[in-house]
């Protein structure tokens, strides 16, 4: 099969790495990604904006499956440029990838069809509005209706203090953006479900839990993600009917799109908090989560290529996880999220990675006459895997040795001491304490 693949980051190497098993890999990417580039039968590398270069690269070659993978992407709607061009498609069109780009579409959907599990929330467009709702719900979160790289929602009590502070980033919003969505505040530990979606059924993975703070317990800014684990059907602080109740949402809300006229074929990921009422939804986004896609996709048995075609052509989805646990840890450059350092150079021993049986993947880098540097984004991630999660843990750690440059990382994620206090959170919770 020949498949191409948009996209340059830790997420897209492993899709390629795993597409390359049993196919021809191309790839489109804005730099020139060491891992991808070696991987790929043939690449380009454009800037994402030039259309017309894209798609006459992509008309002069005949693809089995395209896939698009990040959602700046998608939300240019690049999926639907692949189909114009005649690829068969594994990931969502742009109104379909809405469900992501727009919070407000995503709660309004679920909303409308009463699907369960939807905070209490207001789409606000003056300050009228919002104080109305604030009136309400004294402790609230302050999210843009669009895409922010996880970067750009605020909670109250965390990244502001006050009702007046709170005020002023919701002017902004409505200023600058068209409005602003505010939601209730919830509490609980988080959890990532992704299914493949053929636009009538899901082939669900494993849940994950990222870590979005930039630092050690916890604290500071949010960030893409910095670290995720799994650990086979249920994460330790989820119940099985966390996970079915999930699964039910995602469902219907496939179920929706597709009488909507909207299917969403691609890769569906709910975000969802386990509060003490409860699973609730917190986002969706239209593709793999980045980490989580290193966590699942180490564990998938089988051909993803065959998944991806399958998910194109309404096929039966096929393909299983083994109940291993697995563990991502990303290293990012000194000053990430804030001000990453770029064009540090970054030197990466493989094979001393892959002798501890851990993998690394490259993110936001790029390479030089052979040399690799950073950009403010994030470097590279190390992977592992095996029956114990803090054995993996310890040797993903080993393995980050092998990694040198200007960079940090978060030495916390999936040790048994971070893991248990989700554990005991939830415990609390339940409980009705307060408190992490
Ligand atoms: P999002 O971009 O919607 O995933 O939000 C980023 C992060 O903000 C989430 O992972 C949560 O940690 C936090 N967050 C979002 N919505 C809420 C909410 N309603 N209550 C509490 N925290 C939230
Ligand atoms: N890891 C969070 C995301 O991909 O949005």
């Amino acid at each position: 099969m020949k498949v191409l693949i948009l996209g340059a980051g830790c997420r897209e190497h492993i899709i390629a790495n795993r597409l390359a098993e049993d196919s021809e890999v191309y790839a489109i990417m804005n730099v020139l990604h060491p891992g991808i580039s070696k991987i790929s039968k043939e690449y380009l590398v454009v800037d994402y904006s030039e259309v017309g270069r894209i798609k006459e690269w992509i008309e002069k070659r005949e693809f089995d499956v395209g896939f698009v993978s990040p959602d700046g992407l998608l939300a240019k709607g690049l999926s639907d440029l692949l189909k114009q061009a005649g690829v068969p498609i594994a990931s969502p069109l742009k109104q379909a990838a809405k469900l992501e780009w727009h919070k407000g579409y995503a709660r309004d959907l679920m909303k409308k069809n009463n699907i369960e599990g939807v905070p209490k929330y207001k789409a606000v467009f003056g300050i009228e509005e919002a104080l109305g709702f604030i009136k309400e719900n004294k402790e609230f979160v302050i999210k843009p209706f669009g895409l922010t790289g996880g970067k750009g929602v605020k909670v109250k009590g965390e990244h502001f203090h006050s009702e007046a502070e709170g005020l002023e980033y919701i002017k902004e919003l409505i200023d600058e953006d068209e409005g602003a969505l505010l939601e209730e505040k919830l509490e609980g530990p988080e959890f990532s479900l992704q299914g493949f979606s053929n636009g009538r059924e899901l082939l669900f993975m494993p849940p994950v839990q990222d870590h979005k703070r930039a630092y050690e317990q916890d604290i500071g800014p949010n960030t893409g993600g910095m670290g995720s684990y799994s650990t086979g059907k249920l994460l330790p602080f989820m119940n099985e009917k966390d996970l079915e109740d999930g699964k039910g949402i995602m469902r219907k809300v496939m179920e929706v799109m597709r009488k909507e006229n909207n299917p969403f074929v691609g890769i569906l990921y709910g975000n969802f908090m386990v509060t003490k009422d409860g699973i609730k939804l917190i986002e969706f986004n239209a593709r793999f989560g980045d980490p989580e896609a290193m966590n699942v996709l180490s564990l998938l048995g089988g051909s993803l290529s065959s998944i991806f075609l399958d998910m194109c052509r309404e096929g039966e989805l096929k393909g299983e996880f083994s109940e291993e646990a697995s563990l991502v840890k990303y290293v990012v450059p000194e000053g990430y999220p804030v001000k990453g350092k770029k064009g540090e150079e970054i030197e990466i021993d493989e094979k001393g990675i892959k002798e501890l049986g851990c993998d690394i993947y490259y993110g936001s880098v790029y390479s030089e006459n052979g040399k690799v540097y950073t950009t403010p984004s994030r470097t590279a991630a190390v992977v592992g895997k095996g029956k114990d999660l803090y054995e993996v843990e310890k040797r993903v750690e080993k393995a980050i040795s092998f990694v040198r440059g200007n960079l940090f990382h978060r030495k916390d994620i999936g040790t048994k001491e971070l893991v248990e206090k989700k554990v005991e959170y939830v415990k609390r919770l339940k409980r009705n304490l307060k408190g992490f």
